[in-house]
């Protein structure tokens, strides 16, 4: 991250935690936009994102401009003292855009163009594109450089959403000059992508191609390569767009709303995080509580633990499940509060007023088709009193834990690329089960980039660290080195950053370090289960686990004939390092985990009656520490007796209580 600036507002301004929406009034009539401001000063609200898609209001023709429409609305929400998060409206051209340059249209690995009429068409390397697009971030920035509403800018719009992986002859040239910089010379590139394989190998930068569909397998290291250049794409786009804005108006912090959540895994937030004042993140409820947890805790990660803004999440239903089922009673509030307690410093939705038209109108928002007379918007209402209580947590850092689970994007790509032992693994989901099972155990738990400094831990998870590039090697060694307890499971340390295996045996960059060999991995079929000594299954994986260093324990073991040792754990002066080399899932993690945290010196912070039933995260800063209590399920909790800032300590279902310690 550039240093971290948070929202630019009137000098005197006091901390709070802020509230508010994607607005979008260009869907609707004047007059709606009066009782706009009216129910919006009544929840609370003192920010929204405005103009996200709204290029083709904003440009209708080629050089013809209309901005009498912005500047109505932008006096208004300042009139109303309500601060303007503006967008750069470069999420979805114009159709007259795409008429006119049809190269702009991004292409699918297997050569379709995806046409105009939904939204963010457009392929981030396109220097038709990037052209037009930079016009109006500049027409923008110049137009409102010194208006006193814009509180921040917006870059375009969840970068990459629909468009991240684009295969085009403009894509093509980008990734060959992405690989150039990278490898310096094709050889470089025929040895890090491994083409002595299958006559792969280029003769120069000139014959590479984005791994569209082929006849076979791809390349690895392509695909990884890819992968990564696609990232980079869409950073290199918020970086040219940011640079205008740091020119125009130096004195607004930029921002990009993240998409941490779910499976979506499309840019490497910790890398993009770098380019931005602070981090925004977009969050939708896809799986359960603790996905929402954990997609929080990542986002603290990537924030380095300062504040963050919730750029978007539902009050209730979303229209791209399935099935859409509204929020249950609570649930608004809880899980924007889950957010606060991870780190969150603005809590907003999508979208403030629920659109009667587009694909988008049965998806929920803060008022509903129903109108303010509505228990959703009273919802609304008592959130916005709820944030005010918590002004005093404002500006605070989500206060480091003791055990961390480290998340890598690079492991992510590269442990689920094809062409692979099992299609079964799940990187993210092994890392939400250590979270679900750590959390359960009543600690408290980051999620940290792999270049986070490790020092301040007692225990550090890797699951799944399948990429270990040796200066990250080094650091985990000298992490337990240095007395920490490190935990890694199957299929990590297996490659460097080219894709290529650690050779010797598994799990390779972490043999030595855990005093482990593995001559052959043994996936599970889909339904299968192998027991262990200590009454747990495994799924998915397991490994002919030998012994190689003294100062080896064996703590549980398969009942297995061809198989031995399961779950190991090494001694190395102070610290340990533990290997588990099957998925255990949370229930048999849930056996696994109390052990660790003690022979980790880390003790539960939440008495035992508490444990598996209540979220414990910590805010500090100015005004002292505050204790976040979420509950995670369907039952009256009682807390211990203390100063409450929000609830108290009879903790209703999904409700939060926050005390200061
Ligand atoms: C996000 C997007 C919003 C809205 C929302 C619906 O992806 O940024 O504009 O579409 O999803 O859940």
């Amino acid at each position: 991250m550039q240093t971290h600036r948070w929202l630019r507002t009137p000098e005197g301004t006091a901390p709070r935690i802020s509230y508010g929406a994607d607005y979008n009034p260009d869907q609707w009539p004047r007059e709606v936009w009066d009782e706009d401001v009216r129910l919006m000063k009544e929840a609370g609200v003192d920010v929204v994102s405005i103009a996200i898609f709204s290029w083709a209001k904003l440009q209708p023709a080629p050089g013809e401009w209309d901005f009498a429409w912005l500047d109505d609305v932008i006096d208004l929400l300042h009139e109303s003292g309500i601060g303007v998060d503006l967008a750069t409206a470069t999420a979805s051209p114009p159709p007259w855009l795409t008429i006119a340059h049809p190269e702009v249209l991004p292409v699918t690995a297997d050569g379709t163009v995806l046409s105009q009429g939904g939204r963010q068409h457009w392929r981030p390397t396109s220097p038709v594109f990037r052209r037009y697009a930079l016009e109006l971030v500049t027409k923008l920035a110049e137009r409102y450089a010194d208006h006193p509403a814009i509180v921040a800018w917006h870059v375009n719009n969840e970068l990459g959403c629909h468009n991240a992986y684009d295969y085009s002859d403009d894509a093509a040239r980008a990734f060959r000059a992405w690989l150039a910089e990278r490898y310096g010379t094709v050889d470089g590139l025929n040895d890090a992508w491994g083409t002595a394989f299958w006559a792969q190998r280029y003769g120069s930068f000139d014959e590479v191609l984005p791994p569209r569909v082929a006849a076979s397998f791809p390349n690895p290291t392509q695909q990884l390569d890819f992968l990564r250049f696609s990232s980079d794409a869409l950073t290199d786009h918020l970086v040219a767009e940011r640079e205008i804005l740091n020119r125009i108006t130096p004195d607004v912090p930029v921002t990009t709303n993240f998409m941490i959540v779910g499976d979506t895994r499309h840019a490497d937030y910790a890398k993009m995080a770098r380019e931005i004042d602070f981090v925004s993140n977009d969050h939708y409820v896809t799986v359960d509580r603790d996905e929402l947890a954990f997609s929080a805790a990542i986002t603290s990660g990537v924030a380095r633990h300062r504040p963050w803004f919730l750029m978007e999440h539902s009050t209730s239903a979303v229209n791209w499940q399935p099935v859409n089922r509204p929020k249950r009673q609570g649930e608004l509030a809880r899980d924007s509060l889950t957010h606060v307690a991870h780190g969150a410093d603005a809590v907003c939705f999508f979208q403030w007023r629920q659109s009667a038209a587009g694909a988008e109108k049965y998806h929920s928002a803060m008022v509903p088709h129903a109108g303010e007379d509505s228990r959703l918007f009273r919802d609304v209402v008592a959130l916005g009193s709820a944030l005010r209580r918590l002004d005093a947590v404002a500006g605070s850092d989500r206060a480091q834990a003791e055990v961390a689970i480290l998340f890598d994007w690079e492991s992510w790509w590269g442990a689920e690329l094809d062409s692979h032992p099992t299609e079964l693994l799940r990187y993210r989901r092994e890392a939400l089960e250590w979270w679900t099972a750590l959390t359960d155990a009543g600690v408290r738990v980051d999620v940290v980039p792999a270049d986070a400094d490790l020092a301040g831990y007692r225990l550090v998870v890797a699951p799944v660290l399948y990429s270990v590039p040796a200066p990250l090697r080094e650091a985990l060694e000298a992490f337990v080195a240095g007395g920490g307890h490190l935990v890694a499971t199957y299929f990590s340390g297996i490659v460097d950053e080219n894709d290529h295996v650690w050779l010797g045996g598994y799990p390779g960059a972490l043999r030595e370090l855990l005093g482990v060999r593995v001559e052959e991995f043994r996936p599970l079929w889909k339904d299968e289960k192998v027991a262990l000594s200590n009454g747990a299954a495994g799924t998915i994986w397991s490994e002919p686990v030998d012994v190689t260093a003294d100062g080896v324990e064996v703590l549980a073991s398969y009942e297995h004939e061809e198989l031995g040792a399961a779950v190991t754990r090494r001694t190395v002066g102070d610290g340990s390092a533990t290997y588990v080399s099957t998925r255990l899932g949370t229930d048999g993690l849930a056996a696994l985990v109390p052990d660790v945290l003690a022979h980790a010196g880390v003790h539960p912070e939440l008495p035992e009656a508490l444990r598996g039933r209540v979220e414990l995260v910590s805010r500090t800063g100015a005004n002292g520490r505050f204790d976040f209590y979420i509950n995670r399920g369907d039952d009256e909790v009682r807390l211990p007796e203390g100063d409450y800032l929000l609830g108290g300590a009879a903790l209703p279902p999904r409700g939060v209580a926050v005390a200061r310690r």
